[in-house]
């Protein structure tokens, strides 16, 4: 009952009892399908393992889609909707332009169709598809809460509101806080860049004409900042040239808080997370316990995971039913 008064006034409490994980809306729960599409988690987990056997960049593309699906009218899956007519959709908004592998939650989709039609949203395949990448990288793994909703309204333009790589550190926490998010889920989720790779422009705001005083950003390590210039020339470079987040790009560790401390991460969002005392001392913590570094991200994906919206169980992840 008082579950239920909770939900209706949108607060967070419900998230507080063992099996729900509801912030707006409705509430989530770990056996969501038991009874309707029991074999939906292992379907996804196969599908993913294929796809990842195919192509080592899948994991890192599909934990970002999740995070930007998330951040967008919440985990609806409304990342995954095309553009139709006269609407442009989040795919096609500027930050995502970057985003790939969308093939892999269709194919999944497909899958799980065929054994339960009707029954499992795009929202929740992406969830548990982002879980799963994270532990076919080494990282670790957890229980997704499941019952998403998928959404049928998905607009470019509210693609702004994603954090950019320039935020400095009140920008950031100001992204996290109107989601829900905390400051320690803003360390913990950033950790998320210990996979994958980004494009030049996405930090070349520190390593070119970064401020009237200084061409390049005296937080970065000048010995990265020397290597990225070259790799990101001002002119004639190609169009997907760029860095990889860390030296270890497929594997899920702690080396992204360790590199923020040697002044050697790719964006100012990285860098700013050592503005605060209390977030420098998180950094501080995951550089030096892998383990404390897991357990924090567990928690917080469940938490950013569990930010909902939408009305529909898709049929096809491309389009609104
Ligand atoms: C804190 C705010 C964040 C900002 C400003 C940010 C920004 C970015 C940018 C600019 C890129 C590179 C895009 C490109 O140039 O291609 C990127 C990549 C990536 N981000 Fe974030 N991000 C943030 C948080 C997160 C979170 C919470 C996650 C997941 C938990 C995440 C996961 C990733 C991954 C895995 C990549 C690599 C993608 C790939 O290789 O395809 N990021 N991020």
């Amino acid at each position: 009952m008082m579950c239920l008064f909770a939900i209706r006034a949108g607060a967070a409490l419900c998230s507080l009892l063992v099996l729900s994980f509801s912030y707006r809306g409705y509430a989530l729960s770990l056996n969501y399908y038991d009874k309707t599409c029991p074999n939906v988690e292992s379907i996804i987990a196969t599908a993913m393992k294929n796809a990842v056997a195919k192509d080592k960049t899948v994991p890192a593309a599909l934990l970002r889609m999740h995070f930007h699906d998330c951040f967008i009218r919440g985990c609806d899956g409304s990342v995954l909707l095309d553009s139709v007519g006269s609407n442009t959709a989040e795919k096609d908004g500027p930050p995502n332009v970057s985003l790939h592998a969308f093939y892999a939650i269709e194919s999944a989709k497909k899958q799980v169709e065929s054994s339960c039609p009707g029954i499992v949203s795009c929202a929740d395949i992406l969830a548990l598809a982002a879980r799963d990448v994270v532990v076919l990288s080494g990282g670790p793994t957890w229980d997704v809460p499941k019952g998403r909703l998928d959404g049928r309204t998905s607009q470019a333009a509210e693609t702004r509101s994603l954090p950019a790589p320039t935020f400095n550190f009140s920008q950031l926490q100001q992204s996290f806080s109107q989601r829900g998010l905390s400051t320690e889920d803003l360390v913990a989720l950033s950790g998320g860049h210990t996979l994958g790779f980004s494009h030049c422009s996405s930090f070349e705001n520190r390593i070119h004409n970064f401020s009237s005083t200084n061409d390049v950003d005296p937080s970065m390590h000048p010995g990265l900042a020397s290597s990225l210039k070259s790799t990101c020339p001002i002119n004639n470079r190609p169009r997907n040239a760029g860095s990889n987040m860390d030296p270890s790009p497929t594997t899920f560790d702690n080396t992204y808080y360790k590199l923020i401390l040697q002044g050697k991460s790719l964006f100012s969002s990285d860098q700013a997370l050592l503005t605060s005392p209390k977030t420098k001392s998180l950094v501080s913590k995951f550089s030096s316990s892998q383990d404390a570094f897991y357990k924090a991200f567990v928690k917080s994906m469940i938490k950013m995971s569990s930010i909902n919206g939408g009305q529909e169980i898709r049929k096809d992840c491309r389009v609104v039913n």
